[in-house]
């Protein structure tokens, strides 16, 4: 394990006014997306649209990093480039996730664990010698009557932390993302003490598994209302939530905690994004995005598949990719939005 590499490449994915661009839908998540806006799904399209993402013009300056799905990696630009190599030379550090996905958890109706551990190891060195400088994997918890349950909680904690060793066994930094479902009609307290929970048991995991915190990235859900609550949390009281969420939970030598969108709108996600930071400015770790939907939803309605409307589609992941940027300073203002593309 080299520490000062591993701790060099998680400041630069948190660099001030910087963050990470989610493109890592598996194959059955993609498929859906494009079927919402349109689009068919095979392999070129898909190859065609994450060169459409990576390549937008001016992104690079928003975007510290890309994460990739399996099939990503191993794909090149239309030039023949692979991707990771293109990225490289754009300054958008080449990221993986490496989970199996989530599957029933037996015995615990309603709750899932992640799988994706056999043969990590060997995955993660093909993947190091691909190009790939960080990895992702993801847990979900439901949020209902009863559950998250601990035994829930704690599996998950468990593969997290055995994936963050991996990684960093092999020079990856390791993204954690429990992410706290928005589904469902609970308030913004029930999340609060739901996620508070989640990342009390995955940091004491990570401590046990000996994972070196300044060389790891947090991905975090929000603390906010459930989509179907009748009554929905404000900015500032999700700002608020979250961020004392955090302070109650990870360690100030964790490298950056960045968020998913989760199922927020764009704006919203970009809002929650930017109150946090221009109310919390002197915070343990930097706040910044690692958005899959909230960046893509705009791009992928323009797209729609025909080459004719790549460049209208770069210009709307160029105009999210900014806003983020600047509400990872504070510095995002709602009239914005009313600029165009
Ligand atoms: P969303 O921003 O769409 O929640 O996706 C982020 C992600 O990486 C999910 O694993």
């Amino acid at each position: 394990m080299n520490i000062t590499q591993l701790q060099a490449t998680a400041k630069a994915m948190v660099a001030k006014g910087k963050g990470l661009i989610a493109m890592d839908e598996s194959a059955p998540t993609i498929a859906k997306r494009f079927k919402k806006a349109g689009i068919e799904d095979n392999v070129e399209n898909r190859r065609a649209y994450r060169q459409l993402l990576l390549g937008a013009p001016g992104v690079n300056n928003y975007l510290s990093g890309a994460i990739l799905y399996d099939e990503t990696i191993r794909q090149t630009t239309s030039d023949g480039v692979p991707f990771a190599k293109y990225m490289e030379k754009l300054g958008i550090i080449p990221g993986i996730k490496v989970d199996k996905g989530v599957k029933d958890l037996p015995g615990f109706p309603g709750e899932k664990v992640t799988e994706g551990l056999d043969g990590l190891r060997e995955r993660l060195a093909e993947y190091a010698s691909m190009g790939a400088r960080f990895a992702k994997w993801r847990a979900t918890l439901a949020i209902g009557p009863g559950i998250p349950s601990s035994y829930c909680i704690e599996a998950n904690a468990h593969a997290l932390a055995r994936y963050a060793a991996l990684c960093q066994e092999a020079d990856i930094v390791p993204i954690i993302e429990p992410e706290v479902l928005i589904d469902g009609s609970h308030t913004i307290q029930q999340c609060f003490y739901a996620t508070l929970e989640t990342l009390r048991v995955l940091f004491r995991e990570l401590g046990a598994h000996r994972v070196f915190y300044e060389g790891t990235i947090l991905k975090a859900s929000m603390v906010i209302s459930g989509l179907e609550s009748g009554k929905r949390a404000g900015v500032q009281e999700v700002a608020d939530a979250t961020v004392s969420c955090l302070l109650n939970s990870a360690p100030a030598s964790l490298a950056g905690v960045v968020f998913l969108s989760g199922g927020q709108g764009p704006e919203e996600a970009t809002a929650h994004l930017n109150a946090m930071n221009a109310r919390y400015p002197n915070l343990p770790w930097p706040l910044t995005f690692s958005y899959s939907r909230a960046l893509q939803e705009p791009v992928m309605s323009t797209w729609k598949g025909s080459s004719a409307n790549v460049a209208a589609a770069q210009k709307q992941l160029a105009r999210r990719a900014k806003f983020n940027s600047l509400a990872a300073t504070g510095a995002y203002k709602a009239e914005m939005e009313k600029e165009v593309a």
